[in-house]
């Protein structure tokens, strides 16, 4: 008898009418009209069972504190900085705690199972870190919860930081961060890079860095981080973020950093809604988009993902964990809207972001963990354009989260009495 069997899924490879089994928290058999006595079964209507969305990037010790201590009422990078700064020595535990919670329950509701957060090591006390790998702990029966030490004030430019930072990994952090164009030299930057490299190779760990999150065309930190993961023979475990100059960089020159890119397999995360609002913030007109070259780093088989970055911190006072808004919002800002590019886009926020954390067993696959989401959509695109209902979010094979059918009531003359936004389809 099988714990859970789904039936009439359509999958986001484009199968349809298909089953899932699930045996001990894992899926067991994925194979089309399946009829197995289960404890429990989910019919999916034809609807699309994906699985769980991941966010490759986020930032956990400031989200929620909108209005603490107050607005950012300019809404600009500058100022969320400086209200970061004025935040940050108010911080308690508790109060890190309370709110990175309630923001995984909303990462939880929408089907976000998986989330890389960075914490702030610039801070003697190291407070953000223990109170995130509490979260962790609390959080691992239904959401992965990855750590990336990142020193928010450049790991040169911030006295202690180098060994606050070595601190942090001891304590349980996993991954190595860092901020290159931060730091008060390009050089100084290069240094960082290179630095925090070394410390990875040696401790066997993978690195992300915010890196050239400026629209600098002369901004130079992720050439660095192409060499250092050669150097040190990091291929494919070290991920640039942001990358928001290699918007403005000459053509010619990023020729050139491309092959080298490809050549390290750097990861990318794009920050499409951060990215979006805070750069391009000294131009008059024409204002430059200021996100990095999605549709070209793809074209050249690299892994990239995109990220939600902030939600309601000093620097980003919108958002509510759903990486489809994400998704949505890097399709328009890339122009992905293209048929594949727009599938691109979803596999943006779900699997490329899941090689980026090393997530095993991810994938609606025999062997896999049995953690998936049936959207209110009947494919990617659709799922991106509806910014598609959560029907159902099932971890290890039990349902954990759930949000009724999204559906208009209309009292209108001669017309339907509900609309679901969707078009009925040929065949
Ligand atoms: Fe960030």
């Amino acid at each position: 008898m099988l714990d859970l069997l789904v039936s009439h899924a359509t999958l986001v490879d484009g199968r349809t009418d298909m089953s899932v089994a699930v045996q001990a928290g894992h899926i067991v058999e994925v194979t089309p009209r399946l009829d197995a006595p289960a404890h429990q079964t989910l019919d999916a209507m034809g609807l699309l069972l994906s699985p769980p969305f991941v966010d490759a990037h986020f930032h956990m010790d400031a989200t929620l504190s909108y209005g603490l201590p107050r607005v950012n009422a300019s809404g600009t990078l500058l100022e969320g900085i400086a209200l970061w700064g004025e935040l940050k020595p108010l911080l308690t535990a508790q109060a890190l705690i309370d709110r990175a919670l309630a923001y995984c329950d909303w990462a939880v509701a929408k089907g976000l199972l998986a989330i890389r957060s960075h914490v702030d090591i610039c801070d003697p006390r190291l407070l953000a870190v223990q109170a995130l790998l509490d979260v962790k702990r609390r959080v691992a029966p239904y959401l992965d919860l990855q750590l990336v030490a990142f020193p928010q004030d450049g790991v040169l430019r911030s006295p202690g930081a180098f060994e606050q930072l070595k601190r942090a990994l001891a304590m349980g952090v996993d991954v190595v961060g860092g901020i290159p164009h931060f730091e008060r030299t390009m050089q100084q930057g290069a240094e960082s890079v290179r630095l925090l490299c070394e410390l990875a190779a040696a401790q066997g760990r993978m690195v992300d860095m915010h890196c050239d999150e400026s629209d600098d065309p002369l901004s130079r930190h992720v050439e660095t981080l192409a060499f250092e993961t050669q150097r040190l023979g990091l291929h494919g475990r070290v991920t640039g973020s942001h990358l928001t100059s290699m918007h403005s960089m000459d053509n010619y020159y990023v020729s050139k950093l491309l092959p080298l890119m490809v050549q390290a397999q750097l990861n990318v995360v794009s920050n499409p809604l951060i990215n979006i609002t805070l750069q391009g913030r000294h131009d008059t007109y024409p204002k430059r988009r200021g996100m990095t070259r999605v549709p070209e780093l793809l074209a050249l088989g690299l892994n990239v993902a995109f990220g939600h970055d902030c939600v309601m911190d000093p620097w980003y006072s919108l958002g509510s964990a759903d990486m489809l808004e994400v998704a949505q919002m890097g399709l328009h800002v890339a122009q992905m809207t293209g048929q594949a590019a727009m599938r691109q886009c979803f596999d943006a926020v779900t699997c490329a972001p899941a090689r980026i954390l090393g997530l095993d067993g991810y994938g609606i696959e025999p062997g896999c963990h049995a953690d998936f989401v049936l959207l209110q959509a009947r494919d990617p695109v659709e799922a991106i354009r509806l910014r598609a209902t959560r029907l159902a979010v099932y971890r290890r094979g039990q349902r954990i989260a759930g949000t009724p059918a999204n559906s208009a009531t209309l009292s209108l003359p001669g017309r339907p009495a509900q609309t679901q936004f969707m078009i009925d389809r040929p065949g």
